[in-house]
């Protein structure tokens, strides 16, 4: 049967400044090896995954070449991508790349723990309503506060969900909605996830899936010893 393309966008342009390491943290090692193998891996793996395109920082897609994709066999990638100074500028230059038709999964790639049922899930969604983004429900109380740190309003716990990657849209209305974003280059955007772009610029409410406990994005110090156990525990 044929069905639509299904592109996988793995960003890895990131400097990983909160993390503070000297090598950044997407090629940092657990057990054995660099984050960005895994979700690289995963997609690779999945049958729903056509194609990879791969985003990573100026001067380093023949370090990724030669020492991921090559070292470990990665299949799919198709692409590699210079990435920009921030994270939807990456996406941006990522989705001027691919063919504005089929399905985009749009992944951090320091978020190492995606596998097949969250995609298989996300892609399910993203069939029936368009725009959909892996998350899980907040397991803490959220606060928002004003500047001074002090609590203003307090969100009932059963509407506040943590928001993952993988984040899945039709690829012409992702592309529409960043495209329209960029427009104005002198914005001060804010943007740190896509769904905002689709909540801002379409008119297309984007439902939230299912993501997992486990789907962490690496992040500080602490993340990599969480990570480490989540895959001997995996093995
Ligand atoms: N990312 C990217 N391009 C950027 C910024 C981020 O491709 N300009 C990627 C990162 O490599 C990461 C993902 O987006 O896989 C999520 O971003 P984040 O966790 O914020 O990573 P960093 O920006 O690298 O970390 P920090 O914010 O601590 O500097
Ligand atoms: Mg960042």
């Amino acid at each position: 049967m044929n069905r639509e393309k299904c592109t996988a966008v793995v960003l890895a342009a990131g400097k990983g400044s909160r993390m503070g390491t000297k090598i950044q943290k997407q090629y940092l090692e657990i057990c054995g090896k660099p984050v960005l193998y895994y979700s690289l891996a995963a997609f690779a793996a999945s049958p729903i995954i056509d194609e990879i395109v791969l985003v990573t920082g100026e001067g380093k897609t023949d370090y990724c070449r030669k020492n991921i994709i090559e070292a470990y066999g990665i299949t799919k990638v198709n692409k590699i991508v210079v990435g920009g100074k921030e994270r939807y500028e990456s996406v941006y230059k990522a989705l001027r790349e691919i063919e504005p038709e089929g399905y985009v999964f749009i992944h951090d790639g320091a978020r190492p723990f995606v596998d097949e049922s969250i995609i298989e899930r996300t892609y399910q969604a993203v069939k029936e309503y368009r725009a959909c983004v892996a998350g899980m429900p907040s397991k803490d109380t959220v606060k928002i506060v004003d500047e001074n740190d002090f609590a203003v309003n307090t969100p009932e716990r059963r509407f506040v969900w943590c928001i993952q990657t993988p984040q899945v849209f039709e690829t012409a209305l992702i592309r529409h909605a960043y495209f329209k974003l960029m427009e104005n280059e002198e914005n001060e955007k804010g943007i740190t996830d896509d769904a905002m772009v689709v909540e801002r610029m379409e008119n297309c409410a984007v439902k939230l899936v299912e993501g997992s406990y486990e789907n962490i994005k690496i992040t500080t110090p602490e993340d990599l010893i969480l990570a480490e156990s989540l895959i001997k525990k995996r093995n």
